[in-house]
């Protein structure tokens, strides 16, 4: 194959309802990052372009939380996005937002174009409606049972639990989720992409083309899709966030997020090219460009279904060379969500850990979840600072440089004739930008990072090996040789290290005063001879990393764990049908105390209680067993509703129920009045 003209890179537009999180970074951003700096570190033309994800349900529903404007939403966190990828040394050549006007330009082009050329399928069919909310409800606005897999609470749009993309109208047992009623249906008119038609052409590109290059879960996710067969997909929304759809008849309506969003891509491009001088056609249009998309795995259907077929309809753009889409990485060993506040933020990150970018860097693509969903704790962050960066790169440079200083005021001795040894390390130094490419090439970052790694250690070993703070004192012309061997190595890993660790290899430059030598590049690793010249003046010893000690961990276990305490509305079941008064009436809740309590035997749940709720003393069995030691709730105020059909449980009439409030993890409390003046027997209502 020919070498690509150029690179097109993108990284999945984040959606502007919160901030970023270790989450996104292990899985689209630092890979993307490494990458775009690879291919520049190589010569190559690189296009890396991103920008914030700014329509959809979720900010809608985000606004509606917080009692603000959609826009005020997505102005707050894309400045903290903006910001925070900045600070942490994601060199996105342009970020963009799909609030732009060249966003809402290009979007609403390129679905008139389609229109235009008669590319959808226009047709009105009954719709989820909340009567209630009076509006229609789609993709986030809805949940329901998973046709595919059951899980139930799956989006309209995606099932969060299989990740499979379908309609509202597939979901069984819908409920809205602004008021929790059943929707009823009304006609309404929407444009469709025909993804049916697209079948056989996605076959023969990425089954049977992209076969041997695209990663296993990638291709085995479209593989199940097509192989289910494709259905036509509604591309437009009766939503009033969002662009408008720009044809006649389609009024109050907006394009699908997952429509715009893609095209977002493009248009952070062509911001790009104007801001720079430069014409983003060639990036999208011409066969010589590979276009590369990286992506979570929630990701995979819109970027190897959707956006493709949208970009085969129009005709004129080029397709994705490769989409390596990753798995997820969790939080000990929990599943990171924004909306529990379970994650580690990166704003949050860079103000407590200020300068150590390179370290979550490093951790999050030594552990990446490349293969397999994956887990960073707080430990294995320090561990693998404490015992990698700190004791093997950094030692090696350290002593390297200390060295230099202390036998050669900082100047890189001439050496003399190289042993085998020698000249076998210099070989293996030669064939690392190899070594480290073949991996990148295939997007194993994880393998890359390690053979980085093993530069490093090769670093170690020769040092420990020659031993030249034992043989300066008998063999000093020796001794020179050593050092700028070990200078070279030195070098070396300030070059190939600055994808993983772009900050400190701008430290180690600055340390070997090598910054802006133009002849080191990726390449030269291999080819140049010599990387550091003798002579050479070289700067004073600076820490590269520094250990992080317990207590700095143990702060952020903490802070987790108080976000877990804190999080009593964690993940809200949506409302339940609406009632009428009367049926609320019905209930009769009054006060009562509980006067004896004892567990059912052979119940692992169960108390049978004695409860005076003021009209009659009366027995109740509760299942709050597990919560509660019977002894301790003697005399506790409840609420009780007392007009329950009385049931038998474990051959124990049953008079009434306890009111309970039930948090997610199962922890069971009391519903009691706050005056201890409220008398059995009072009502609840
Ligand atoms: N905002 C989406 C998410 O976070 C990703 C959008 S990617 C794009 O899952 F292709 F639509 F831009
Ligand atoms: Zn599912």
């Amino acid at each position: 194959m020919q070498d690509p003209k150029r690179y097109t890179i993108t990284a999945a537009l984040p959606y502007t309802n919160g901030p970023v999180h270790i989450g996104h970074l292990a899985g689209v951003y630092v890979p993307a990052d490494i990458y775009a700096r690879y291919l520049r570190l190589n010569g190559k033309d690189v296009a890396f372009v991103c920008g914030s994800d700014e329509h959809g349900v979720p900010i809608t529903l985000k606004a509606k939380a917080e009692g603000i404007t959609p826009q005020a939403v997505v102005d707050k966190y894309h400045e903290i996005i903006k910001k925070s990828f900045q600070e942490f040394g994601i060199t996105f050549d342009n970020y963009s937002r799909t609030t732009a006007k060249v966003h809402h330009e290009t979007a609403g082009e390129f679905f008139k174009d389609l229109y235009e050329h008669g590319k959808f399928i226009e047709e009105t069919s009954a719709q989820l409606y909340d009567e209630e909310a009076d509006q229609f409800l789609a993709d986030r606005f809805i949940v329901g049972t998973c046709p595919k897999c059951g899980f139930e609470e799956s989006y309209g749009d995606q099932c969060e639990n299989c990740g499979t993309s379908h309609n509202a109208q597939d979901l069984i047992n819908p409920k809205s989720v602004i008021t929790g009623n059943k929707p009823s249906l009304r006609e309404t008119k929407h444009w469709y992409l025909p993804l049916n038609e697209y079948e056989s052409f996605l076959d023969e590109w990425i089954l049977k083309g992209h076969k041997k290059d695209w990663k296993a879960n990638v291709l085995g996710q479209v593989k199940s899709w097509v192989d289910d067969g494709l259905k036509p997909r509604a591309v437009t929304r009766d939503l009033d966030w969002g662009i408008p759809v720009p044809v006649k008849g389609a009024e109050g309506k907006v394009l699908y997020v997952w429509f715009d969003a893609p095209i977002g891509y493009i248009s952070s491009t062509k911001e790009w090219a104007e801001r720079t001088g430069k014409d983003w056609e060639p990036y999208w249009k011409d066969e010589g460009t590979n276009l590369i998309h990286f992506i979570g795995k929630d990701n995979i259907v819109f970027h190897c279904i959707i956006f493709p077929a949208m970009l085969k309809a129009q005709g004129s753009y080029i397709l994705p060379e490769n989409v390596p889409a990753n798995e997820f990485l969790n939080l000990e060993g929990n599943k990171i969500s924004t909306s529990r506040n379970w994650a580690v933020w990166l704003h949050e990150y860079l103000e407590e850990f200020p300068e150590k970018q390179d370290v979550l860097r490093y951790v999050l693509t030594a552990n990446a979840p490349e293969t397999k969903d994956n887990d960073f704790t707080w430990k294995d962050f320090q561990a693998r600072n404490n015992n990698e960066l700190v004791a093997i790169f950094g030692n090696f440079i350290n002593r390297v440089v200390v060295l230099t200083d202390k036998y050669y005021e900082g100047s890189v001795p001439e050496p003399n004739s190289f042993t085998e040894v020698d000249n076998k390390t210099l070989d293996l130094l030669a064939k690392y930008p190899d070594i480290i490419s073949s991996s990148i090439d295939r997007y194993r970052f994880r393998e890359a990072l390690s053979e980085l790694m093993n530069l490093a250690r090769l670093g170690n070993k020769y040092l420990a090996d020659e031993e030249p703070w034992k043989k300066i004192k008998t063999d000093a012309e020796r001794v020179k040789t050593i050092m700028f061997v070990a200078l070279q190595i030195a070098t070396g890993l300030s070059v190939l290290c600055e994808p993983f660790l772009p900050f400190t290899s701008i430290k180690l430059k600055g340390i070997l005063n090598s910054t802006g030598f133009e002849n080191l590049n990726w390449k030269s690793i291999s080819t140049e001879k010599t990387l550091l010249p003798a002579n050479h003046q070289i700067n004073k010893a600076e820490l590269l990393f520094a250990k992080i000690e317990d207590a700095e961990i143990q702060t952020q276990i903490d802070k987790l764990e108080a976000s877990k305490k804190s999080q009593v509305t964690v993940e809200l079941t949506p409302q339940k049908e609406t009632i009428n008064f009367d049926d609320f009436s019905k209930l009769d809740i009054r006060i009562g105390t509980i006067l004896e309590a004892e567990k059912i035997p052979k119940t692992k749940k169960l108390l049978k209680l004695k409860v005076d709720v003021g009209i009659d003393t009366r027995t109740i069995v509760s299942g709050i067993a597990e919560s509660f030691d019977p002894a301790n709730i003697i005399g506790q105020k409840v609420s009780v509703l007392v007009n329950l059909a009385p049931r038998k449980l474990r051959g124990v009439e049953s008079q009434g129920m306890i009111l309970m409030s039930d948090t997610t993890e199962g922890k069971l409390s009391f519903i009691e009045p706050d005056a201890d003046s409220v008398a059995n027997g009072e009502k609840v209502s």
